[in-house]
């Protein structure tokens, strides 16, 4: 099988993920921080560690302030819903995932914020002057993605983050693209929020993710209940991160998401970013014709002429084939997984023009090989030749 579906999920998981999560499992899968007992510490010091090893990848100097969530929705709704309040105004924009505009259109819907979607535009790019003309003195928040799920484009967060900080606002910048793919550095790029997702590039398993919650940020807590700590208070502690840790967390998950992190400070997320544009450009180069097919977000990744880049996915579509149509014979007849569709932003495909049908996604990822890349194109070629 040859996988690229990357965004959605990375596999295989490289081996020290499973190895990790086994190893835990086995031995010290105590509760942490509920119990005294040595496991129950175990289990507490492997959560820390992970913490601070997020906190190196992210440039925070505050892991306690980096809390575990289910993934990137779940860290996203806490953000959204932890700091707006009613009467406020949020900046977002059309390159978003349905974890960001759903939750904002409901309290659209309900009355209870007003929201600007800003444009994106010919390059995929949310324009930093749009931003900063989008503000009202109600602006509490700007929510936007670093990496779109669609075009793969990298947005200028940092230009984004000064713009809100000036503006006494809050930056909120979804990850799930770019974590482990693209250097981040929280203080640097003014980041206030940064929702992760662990089981992308950051090479975990599903139900892992958390939220960097940045020293400005008031948050209220949207679960609340057990943190193992201080039984005695009537409600949610005010300290991170118990503040926004209610429940027993996910350790089998993060102790695989332990492994996988320290890959990518191994390895430096910056030559992932480089391998994932090296394996497009392999395919692209290795497509008979690539003009025969209509590109979504590649032209610079594979140009690489300009410096905002791309992350390793591209949008696809060939000319009589539904993307559903390209994806199913993709895994049927060449066992190649891709994702075909909307990737749960609407709102991009109608900026792109491929609303309702989508497109064909293809995602690379650090396993991903150049002679894969090659039979993929190959496999292309010979579903238009079919046309
Ligand atoms: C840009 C973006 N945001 C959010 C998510 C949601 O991630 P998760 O399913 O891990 O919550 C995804 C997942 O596809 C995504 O691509």
């Amino acid at each position: 099988m040859i996988y690229l579906d990357n965004a959605a999920t990375s596999f295989p998981k490289p081996e020290a993920v499973l190895g990790g999560m086994d190893a835990f499992v086995r031995s010290s899968a105590a509760n942490p921080g509920r119990s005294g007992h040595r496991r129950a510490v175990e289990a507490e010091a492997m959560i820390e560690a992970t913490r601070r090893l997020l906190a190196q990848l992210f440039g925070y100097p505050r892991p306690e302030r980096i809390v575990f969530t289910l993934n990137a929705t779940d860290a996203l709704n806490m953000a959204i819903k932890g700091v707006v309040r009613r009467g406020d105004h949020v900046i977002t924009s059309v390159l978003e995932h349905n974890s960001i505009s759903r939750p904002l259109n409901q309290m659209e819907k309900d009355g209870f914020i007003t929201l600007t979607r800003l444009p994106a535009n010919g390059d995929h790019l949310i324009d930093p002057d749009d931003v900063a003309r989008a503000f009202t003195p109600q602006t509490r928040l700007v929510a936007v993605t670093h990496a779109s799920n669609v075009t793969g484009t990298i947005q200028p967060v940092a230009a984004f983050g000064g713009i809100a900080r000036e503006r006494g606002a809050l930056l909120l910048v979804d990850a799930s693209q770019s974590a482990g793919i693209v250097p981040i550095d929280v203080e640097n790029d003014a980041i206030d929020l940064l929702a992760f997702t662990g089981h992308k590039a950051l090479l975990g398993p599903t139900g892992t993710g958390g939220l960097v919650v940045g020293e400005r940020v008031v948050i209220a807590p949207w679960r609340e209940g057990g943190t193992g700590g201080d039984s005695s208070s009537p409600i949610q502690p005010e300290e991170f991160p118990h503040r926004l840790e209610g429940g027993t967390p996910n350790i089998f998950g993060i102790a695989g998401l332990r492994e996988g992190v320290k890959i990518l400070l191994e390895r430096g997320v910056e030559s992932i970013l480089t391998h994932e544009r090296k394996m497009l450009t392999t395919f692209y180069s290795a497509l008979k014709d690539p003009g025969r097919y209509s590109w979504y977000g590649a032209d610079r990744v594979i140009a690489e002429k300009r410096g905002e880049g791309r992350v390793g996915l591209v949008g696809i579509n060939l000319a009589g084939f539904a993307p559903t149509e390209t994806a199913a014979i993709l895994d049927e007849q060449f066992d190649i997984a891709v994702r075909a569709g909307l990737h749960c932003a609407p709102y991009a495909h109608k900026h792109l023009g491929t609303f309702p049908h989508g497109t064909v996604r293809l995602s690379v990822g650090l396993l991903t090989t150049a002679e894969e890349m090659r039979e993929a194109a190959a496999a292309f070629d010979e579903i238009a030749a079919s046309a």
